[in-house]
């Protein structure tokens, strides 16, 4: 028999994931045995002592009073980025459009100029201490797009320096390449989306690091049509389309995903009832991003209408820097305050539906047996303590694939996880 790596036990509660019908599963004063890296089990506190030892276990952690969920998934990320638009943040609050600032060369340009002129070191640097902090904040597996190079040559940097950062870093990384994220300064759309399918788009599927390929679809930035364009030439390269969708106005982005079979279809402030029907119908998965709406200061979107048209709907973080925020906590807590989503629902979205939106239907986001076993131990007696207890890091602990690998809100080292014994306290 393979030896017991970890177990958590006595859990006041322990969130396996979905149930057939889509309501949250859970078990009270519950445990959870990992072998190999993996859930070897999980249920009653007892029942899995019962299975398997907790003396022979290489490392236990008493999660008492605590409830231990999946790795949050966050699905929708610019996470690498270089500067500081903090100066953007007061003249939003003073009323200036997101828009405008993009139109006078601020916003995803000035972040472009940024990223150009770092180094691949800090590239790295940078990637990292936001993953860290994502860890941190118990996300285990995290979508990061490039989309800040706008040109071969540092889109190429942008998707090295996320494989790089991704090579030793706890958390795992999915990349998409977003070539089509703004029309650089100085430049004709149609002669930018010219470059991206004919030059960017061959060179980053050659690099071998993304999966997905994404375009920002809005009024002022790329048509549908040439939405559609770039996202039909990734499809060649192997590259899946991901959409950010109807989010200023509705020019018929949430129904391109659904044509073209998208993964998912991002932000959808705008989106009506019939794109969620055509969404649902195609099997792309609706993200929302409710920190985007709140930084912003806009409407959020409606997660009713795309729960009615029986669509697994997703949350993520949008971290970037006009939307600054690694904490998928905080996305759920503004899921259920400003968006209405029940607490179950919104962990859902933050778990296995977010799984969903990076093509991940393999365990990952549960805590199912067999997946693996990258889990939060949040300080509260139940899921709700997430949402309920707005504004901290309530997550306590972090392991992934069995290992402890953050404690009291920061990255673990040597210092904070005893060797082969109890995690200390
Ligand atoms: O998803 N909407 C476009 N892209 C990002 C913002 C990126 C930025 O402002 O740097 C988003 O919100
Ligand atoms: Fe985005």
């Amino acid at each position: 028999m393979s030896t017991l790596q970890t177990v958590v036990h006595d859990a006041a509660e322990l969130v396996v994931g979905p149930a057939a019908d889509e309501t949250l599963r859970t078990y009270e004063s519950a445990a959870i045995a990992v072998v190999d890296g993996d859930v070897a089990m999980v249920g009653p506190t007892e029942d899995v002592r019962r299975e398997y030892p907790f003396d022979t276990a290489k490392t236990t952690v008493d999660a008492s009073g605590k409830t231990v969920i999946p790795g949050f998934v966050d699905p929708h990320t610019h996470a690498l980025f270089a500067g500081d638009r903090s100066d953007e943040f007061a003249a939003k609050l003073r009323g200036k459009p997101y828009q405008e600032i993009l139109e006078e060369g601020g916003g995803i340009l000035r972040t472009v100029e940024a990223v150009r002129e770092a180094s691949d070191e800090e590239l790295v640097a940078n990637l990292t201490r936001q993953l860290d902090l994502m860890l941190a904040h118990g996300t285990t597996t995290a979508e990061v797009k490039t989309g800040y190079g706008l040109d071969t040559e540092t889109e190429l940097r942008m998707l090295d320096a996320i494989a790089q950062a991704a090579d030793d870093h706890p958390v795992d990384v999915v990349a998409t390449f977003m070539g089509a994220h703004a029309v650089p300064d100085g430049r004709e759309t149609e002669d930018y989306v010219d470059e991206v399918v004919e030059e960017q788009l061959p060179a980053a599927a050659d690099r071998g690091v993304a999966e997905f390929c994404d375009v920002f679809c809005e009024e002022g930035v790329f048509t549908v049509e040439q939405s559609r364009r770039i996202l039909e030439a990734g499809e060649e390269y192997g590259l899946t389309p991901k959409i950010h969708a109807e989010e200023f106005t509705r020019l018929g982005s949430a129904q391109l995903a659904a044509d073209l079979d998208a993964v998912s279809a991002d932000h959808l402030l705008h989106a009506t009832s019939e794109d969620a029907e055509a969404m649902a119908d195609a099997g792309v998965v609706p993200v929302l991003l409710p920190g985007t709406a709140f930084s912003l200061g806009e409407s959020y979107a409606d997660p009713q209408q795309f729960q009615n048209a029986g669509a697994p709907v997703a949350l993520a973080t949008d971290l970037n820097p006009n939307c600054y925020s690694q904490s998928m906590g905080f996305a759920v807590a503004l899921a259920c305050n400003g968006m209405r989503m029940a607490p179950a629902d919104a962990l859902l979205g933050a778990t296995r539906n977010a799984a969903l939106a990076l093509d991940r239907d393999d365990g990952t986001g549960t805590l199912v047996e067999g997946s693996s076993a990258d889990l939060a131990i949040v300080d509260g007696p139940s899921h709700v303590h997430v949402p309920y207890n707005f504004g901290v890091n309530s997550v306590d602990t972090v392991l992934k694939d069995g290992a402890v690998v953050a404690r009291g809100g920061a990255v673990a080292d040597e210092d904070t996880v005893a060797d082969g014994g109890d995690v200390r306290d």
